[in-house]
């Protein structure tokens, strides 16, 4: 099997044209109905993980994954000292090039992924970064279409903060034709430039990006989606953050405002009781499990179209 996918790096999910994600979609669902089929397209092959902060969906997802498909996952505990400290990214890509066919890095600074996919000539996939989580908007847009079917026009609301979840969901959402709003504090919005990314997408694909500071915007979401007010690395403004956020806790009054089949998404790790109550998260209506298990079919399928197979 060739390549499929037309970039070397899936670094903010805006490398991904609207037929490249169908044909993604396509090879997540095969390798999700007939895992035997795939079990020794990665033979031979080794991909390693630089983790800068902590995991268990992406750091499970991915070794299971690559083991599924027959390749070897290097995990490399990075927690202790940041990528670039040792010896520099450009060395650091240079060396692991000579040894891996791929490298997956989970960073602080969205400059080190950058740098990594920019010196090293194998496939570079963003693992989260500051900025960015592109595996987990693949997973999310690929749950939303199991559940849904055909996605333009249907309303997908993020509420709360204008993370790097929410960058890359809504990038991909719009590539998808999707309309999506975001809705939080005022000040802690999506950057402008992801927005005009995402919008970018949007006028191509026929969707929409919209903001709003009004939690009453979940009305008719096919979807409400929420992530922790607090992302890693910014634990010093945590207390504040639970003050400003509260209003945009995605509890049973706000679902009932959205319409009676809204879908229920988290990334994970969630924190019950505060972005969330353990009545949405527990409810028929949610599909944070779903997304957590489509994570490492989307992340094979993700992983075959850049490094091909064989
Ligand atoms: N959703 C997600 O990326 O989870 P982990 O931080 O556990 O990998
Ligand atoms: N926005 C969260 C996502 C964790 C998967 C964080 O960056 O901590």
């Amino acid at each position: 099997m060739k390549r499929t996918l037309g970039f070397k790096d899936y670094l903010t999910a805006a490398e991904l044209t609207p037929a490249e994600v169908t044909s993604l979609f396509a090879s997540t669902t095969a390798l999700k109905k007939e895992p035997g089929a795939f079990r020794s397209v990665l033979a031979g092959r080794s991909v390693v993980m630089l983790f800068e902060k902590p995991s268990l969906r992406t750091r499970v997802t991915f070794e299971i994954g690559i083991a599924r498909l027959g390749g070897h996952a290097l995990f490399y505990d990075h927690s202790r000292e940041r990528i670039g400290e040792r010896e520099s990214v450009h060395d650091y890509a240079k060396n692991l090039e000579r040894w891996c066919d791929a490298i997956v890095a989970r960073t602080f600074s969205h400059e080190v992924v950058e740098g990594l996919a920019r010196h090293a000539r194998v496939p570079v996939v963003n693992a989260l970064s500051d900025d960015f989580h592109p595996c987990q908007a693949l997973a999310d847009v690929f749950s939303l279409r199991e559940r849904l079917g055909g996605l333009k026009g249907k309303r997908l609301v993020f509420v709360g903060d204008g993370n790097n979840v929410c960058a890359s969901l809504m990038i991909l959402a719009a590539t998808v034709g999707m309309d999506v709003v975001i809705v939080g504090p005022e000040g802690y919005g999506p950057d402008e430039s992801v927005l005009r990314l995402a919008r970018s997408k949007a006028t191509i694909s026929g969707g929409s990006v919209s903001l709003s500071h009004d939690p009453s915007a979940v009305r008719g979401a096919a979807a409400v989606y929420t992530d922790a007010w607090t992302s890693m690395g910014w634990e010093s403004e945590a207390q504040e953050r639970r003050r400003v956020f509260g209003p945009y806790q995605v509890n049973a009054d706000l679902m009932a405002r959205a319409s009676d089949s809204a879908l229920f998404m988290h990334c994970l790790p969630a924190h019950r009781g505060e972005e969330v109550t353990d009545e949405v998260i527990d409810s028929p209506r949610s599909i944070v499990f779903d997304q957590a298990e489509n994570r490492m079919h989307a992340q094979n399928a993700l992983l075959l179209g850049l490094m091909g197979s064989g």
